[in-house]
């Protein structure tokens, strides 16, 4: 139950810790949320929960997931201003509750963040393969087999995945210059999807919200029937069961404003340029969404949505082929940006627990040529590449969901907690109306969690008590606040000792 001291967390303005180099600005860090947000979830996901869960009912998901993600950004926002350091959720939870909840907390986000590159990495391989085929580009005949698969070893996964390990290994700088062009990009394809997308809009394809309940298909079994609909009984989809379990999954587009937080460090005047970064860039992607959404099961009865490509066939049967490249190229654009973003991200949690002594030691250093935690990033890459080569990942995608939302709970109770324990922190920001806009969170993160699978749970209770263990028998042990390890050498981040 050891409480990291807020000064301690905040140490960077003090010079006390070892520092990571400022590199953004307010703008940056909206570029940083668009650039993790906008992804997979809006790519392909809209268009299959519109097609097997919610019909055109999954504009109201994508409200419900909107919605739920703004309270707590409100929450991240204010923590952050108070506390501005790199293990975001997890720095947080550490000075508000202590130590065994604060790992528990870094758990989930060392599984939500390397799980959910490890899916994009898969899904930029889809995107990328079909785009070549859309241009009639073939790959040569033994290669074939080894582009855009689903399953099993992939050329592009690797591809991409050891090309972003390289930039975030390089430094923060040399990935925010190609950040800002590639986001840019990425919001021009979103744009023309919204704009040609309601030419075709037909209003008789909205007429059914929600659409009837209708009896879910035999694979769908306990196992895979959302925690909710389990303890009701209910066992069908589309509907409005169909809606809250389609927002929950959902909740995957809107992964990302958190990672916001974890550049904190690195960031200007971060009290204020943090929490700005973080409600300005979701409130974008919130709207952007829901035009989307509205625009895809719009131009489509959501009966008729292809599953596979769902943006793409829509434009295709319009008879607007031009726009199928705009999709893939903004697509293949757009989710390297959520990759980098997100191992950026993660190489932040990583090197802070590290830096308390949670993880081992050489995973908080400083490469002294290129100011980053160069070791961290090489770790996790590799790691990203183990799990998204060799494990069937993209079913894994609501364990992302389950361990972002437990984190959310945490970062809600803690402002609750922090507001009487602490109230004279100085914030740059501070929730409005708490603490009923904490408790909203709460209550809105666990209602998409109950509507999460049978199965998420379990895989998600298994990685948690596994994670308790590494904690008793090393963490524990070595953590700097037990007095397991010695503080960091207060060295800055071209290696000078500070004074
Ligand atoms: N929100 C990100 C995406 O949808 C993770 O790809």
């Amino acid at each position: 139950m050891r409480r990291l001291p807020p000064t301690e967390a905040t140490g960077l303005w003090s010079g006390a810790r070892h520092a990571l180099p400022t590199a953004y600005g307010t703008t940056d860090l909206v570029v940083l949320g668009l650039g993790v947000m906008i992804g997979a979830g809006i790519f392909s996901l809209a268009g299959r929960q519109a097609a097997t869960m919610a019909g055109p009912g999954v504009i109201l998901s994508f409200m419900i997931a909107g919605i739920t993600s703004l309270l707590v950004a409100f929450c991240i926002a204010e923590l952050s201003s108070a506390m501005p350091a790199s293990g975001s959720a997890y720095t947080f939870t550490y000075v508000i509750f202590g130590e065994v909840w604060a790992w528990i907390v870094g758990w989930a986000l060392v599984m939500e963040l390397l799980l959910a590159t490890a899916v994009v990495a898969r899904v930029w391989s889809l995107f990328a393969a079909q785009m070549l085929a859309d241009l009639g580009v073939r790959a040569p005949e033994p290669l074939a087999g080894f582009i855009g698969q689903i399953e099993g070893f992939d050329l592009f996964t690797l591809l991409i995945l050891v090309l972003l390990t390289g930039v975030v290994a390089l430094g923060a700088r040399v990935g925010l210059r190609a950040l800002w062009i590639i986001v840019i990009a990425k919001l021009v394809a979103i744009g023309a999807v919204i704009i040609v997308g309601a030419t075709h809009f037909d209003q008789d394809n909205l007429a059914a919200i929600p659409a009837p309940p209708a009896p879910v298909e035999a694979a769908y079994d306990t196992l895979h029937s959302p925690l909710l609909g389990i303890v009701l009984g209910q066992t069908t989809a589309f509907g409005w069961f169909g809606i809250f379990a389609a927002a929950a999954t959902i909740t995957f587009a809107y992964i990302g404003f958190d990672v916001v937080a974890t550049a904190a460090e690195e960031a200007e005047d971060a009290p204020r340029s943090v929490p700005k970064g973080i409600i300005r860039g979701l409130v974008i992607t919130t709207v952007l969404y829901i035009a989307v959404a509205i625009v895809v099961v719009g131009m489509t009865p959501y009966d008729k949505i292809d599953t596979d490509a769902p943006l793409a066939s829509a434009f295709r049967q319009a008879g607007e082929g031009f726009m199928v490249h705009v999709i893939n190229i903004g697509a293949v654009l757009g989710l390297t940006t959520v990759v980098l973003v997100l191992l950026v991200g993660l190489t932040r949690v990583v090197f802070s627990m590290a830096r308390d002594g949670l993880f081992p030691r050489p995973l908080a250093k400083i490469n002294r040529s290129y100011h980053s935690p160069t070791t961290a990033t090489l770790v996790i890459g590799g790691l990203a590449i183990l799990l998204a080569e060799f494990v069937p990942v993209l079913t894994l995608e609501p364990l992302v969901v389950i361990g972002t939302l437990f984190a959310f709970i945490m970062v809600a109770a803690g402002v609750i907690r922090m507001r009487r324990t602490m109230p004279d922190l100085p914030r740059g920001f501070r929730t409005p109306l708490s603490p009923y806009v904490p408790i909203a969170s709460i209550l809105a993160s666990l209602w998409l969690m109950v509507n999460l699978q049978v199965v998420t749970w379990l895989y998600f209770l298994a990685w948690m008590a596994f994670g308790l263990l590494v904690y008793l028998v090393y963490g524990r042990r070595k953590s700097v606040l037990g007095g397991g390890s010695p503080p960091l050498a207060l060295v800055d981040a071209r290696g000078r000792h500070r004074r």
